[in-house]
């Protein structure tokens, strides 16, 4: 049994006022679900949140992590820093990170690697540029990012991992996959670790989608039977569409 997992990718939105705002009217809408939800925010608002949910089935994410433990690496922030401030979640390998930071499949690989030290869940991020989709190359692609991402992963962890499946041509540009799309796709992920791990490894990993999620399409989207969440962004900055979207 897949438990339903809905997390929401603040990106780099919302001031410190903004985020404790956010994070009281949320707290007050949220009702305990069987719907795992996290909100992952920027770095320096981690803190406050998980002070704000402290008590509540609500968890808390980073958006990206360092690989190594400590060092000369200005600017950036290791697992053990996310660990030690009780953060549960962290997103890898975003689409923004690939195409502006140089986020490659190897340091995909690194981050989960270090990520699994720790009682930090990964997020992995996988998805086909719009060419690639309609070169109709999608689906190797992302078992591409899907084989060289887990190099060395072992199967217990991947059991612990989530997958989310974030087709970039649909995000932030109000496209959505069709329903059908996104299972088709996340129905392919779900395969591609069937055979790189067990047909139990398969069975377990929880495979979310992400791409224009919306109140209005959260229903459809969660009701395919390969898509056990959604990976929301610009949807999750705000508490009501965030709880609906979570109420699907
Ligand atoms: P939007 O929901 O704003 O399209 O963003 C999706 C996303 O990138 C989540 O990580």
């Amino acid at each position: 049994m897949r438990i339903p997992f809905i997390a929401g990718n603040w990106k780099m939105f919302k001031s410190r006022i903004e985020t404790v705002v956010f994070a009281r009217e949320f707290k007050e809408l949220y009702k305990d679900t069987d719907v795992r939800t996290a909100i992952c925010a920027p770095y320096v608002h981690l803190d406050t949140l998980k002070a704000v949910f402290e008590g509540t089935q609500i968890k808390v994410g980073a958006q990206n992590v360092h690989f190594e433990d400590q060092g000369a690496f200005t600017g950036e922030v290791s697992a053990l820093m996310l660990e030690e401030i009780g953060v549960d979640y962290c997103i890898v390998g975003h689409s923004e990170r690939r195409q502006y930071f140089a986020e490659t499949d190897e340091t995909v690989n690194k981050k989960l690697h270090k990520l699994f030290e720790t009682s930090i869940v990964p997020i992995m991020c996988v998805g086909e540029v719009l060419e690639q989709r309609e070169a109709g190359t999608e689906a190797e692609v992302v078992k591409k990012q899907l084989h060289r991402g887990l190099a060395g992963i072992r199967e217990e962890q991947i059991k612990k991992l989530v997958i989310a499946y974030e087709p970039v041509w649909a995000i932030g540009t109000g496209l959505t996959a069709s329903p059908l799309q996104a299972e088709e796709m996340c129905g392919i992920i779900r395969n591609t670790i069937d055979d790189l791990y067990s047909p139990e490894a398969g069975d377990s990993v929880i495979i979310q989608y992400g791409g224009s999620v919306k109140p209005a399409n959260a229903s459809e989207i969660m009701n395919m039977p390969q898509i056990d969440g959604c990976l929301v962004g610009g949807a999750s900055l705000e508490p009501v569409d965030f709880m609906q979207i979570i109420d699907f």
